[in-house]
């Protein structure tokens, strides 16, 4: 029930205002069409891969020069372009089609035809590895029971001294009066659409759900699927607290503590 609500929500993002479903900050407003806000939403994604390397070359693997990535929840592909220029085969997946169709028009924009888009139950009939699997800013859009048993699948995907970077929202320090009207928002009949209008979104625009994860249950995840080498960087978006956590599957031979 909770995949089916969450694949609705994000087929409706996919269809209506799928750049604005993926950052929804006042900037990006009119990200949808060609011109200075799509760029700008472009380049958000450059920074982060450039981030994202440097810090898996930081903290866990000077050379790492991934062959086969994932990025899991990619959207209209703000990350996977990026990653397409630096690595020879890249795999997008994603819950709504509408999001893959906008991700696959933007490879053939970039002139990139080493990607595959694929949904999450294509990624679960194949057998396919990748040596870097990311995620970001996605876990928090489902519920952890949803989002643990994805990890847990996604971890069958990455190869022994593969690296992966998932990214989870674990705490929020909002003020107090946006708590308050997120509550209003899923409870009060009316006051979501009328605050959909007044953002100039389409009034039956689903609420986005936000999600904190408890780290000690992915910490045990990572544990148990052999992950044992692990480092971290910090998020807040906003007054959502997060993590990137970058680790590496690697016996525990070599990280042993005596
Ligand atoms: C906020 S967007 C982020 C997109 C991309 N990661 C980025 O940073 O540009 C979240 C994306 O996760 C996707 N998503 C949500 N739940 C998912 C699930 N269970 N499996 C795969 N994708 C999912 C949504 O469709 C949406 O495209």
């Amino acid at each position: 029930m909770f995949a089916r609500r969450v694949a609705e929500s994000w087929e409706v993002f996919g269809r209506s205002d799928p750049y604005f479903g993926v950052l929804n900050a006042p900037r990006f407003r009119e990200a949808g069409e060609e011109g200075p806000a799509r760029a700008a939403f472009f380049a958000t994604g450059e920074e982060h891969v450039t981030g994202l390397f440097a810090a898996i070359h930081e903290s866990l693997c000077p050379d790492f020069a991934p062959t086969r990535a994932l990025d899991f929840g990619c959207g209209v592909g703000r990350v996977i372009l990026p990653l397409a220029r630096r690595v020879p085969d890249v795999t997008g997946v994603d819950i709504s089609r509408g999001m893959l169709e906008e991700a696959q028009r933007n490879c053939g924009r970039a002139g990139l035809d080493n990607v595959t888009l694929l949904e999450p139950r294509e990624l679960d009939s194949s057998r396919a590895t990748f040596d870097l699997i990311h995620s970001y800013i996605v876990f928090q859009h489902m519920p952890q029971r949803m989002g643990m048993h994805a990890v847990r699948k996604l971890l069958t995907h990455l190869d022994q001294n593969g690296i992966g970077a998932l990214h989870f929202v674990y705490a929020s320090r909002l003020p107090h009066w946006r708590t308050w009207v997120h509550w209003m928002r899923k409870r009060v009949p009316g006051v979501h659409p009328a605050l959909n209008v007044l953002q100039r979104r389409p009034l039956r625009s689903p609420l986005m759900q936000m999600n904190s994860y408890d780290i000690n249950a992915i910490l045990r995840v990572l544990q148990e699927c052999g992950c044992h080498r692990v480092a971290l960087r910090f998020s807040d978006h906003g007054g959502w607290l997060g993590v990137m956590l970058l680790f590496q599957r690697r016996t525990q031979l070599d990280v042993r503590v005596t």
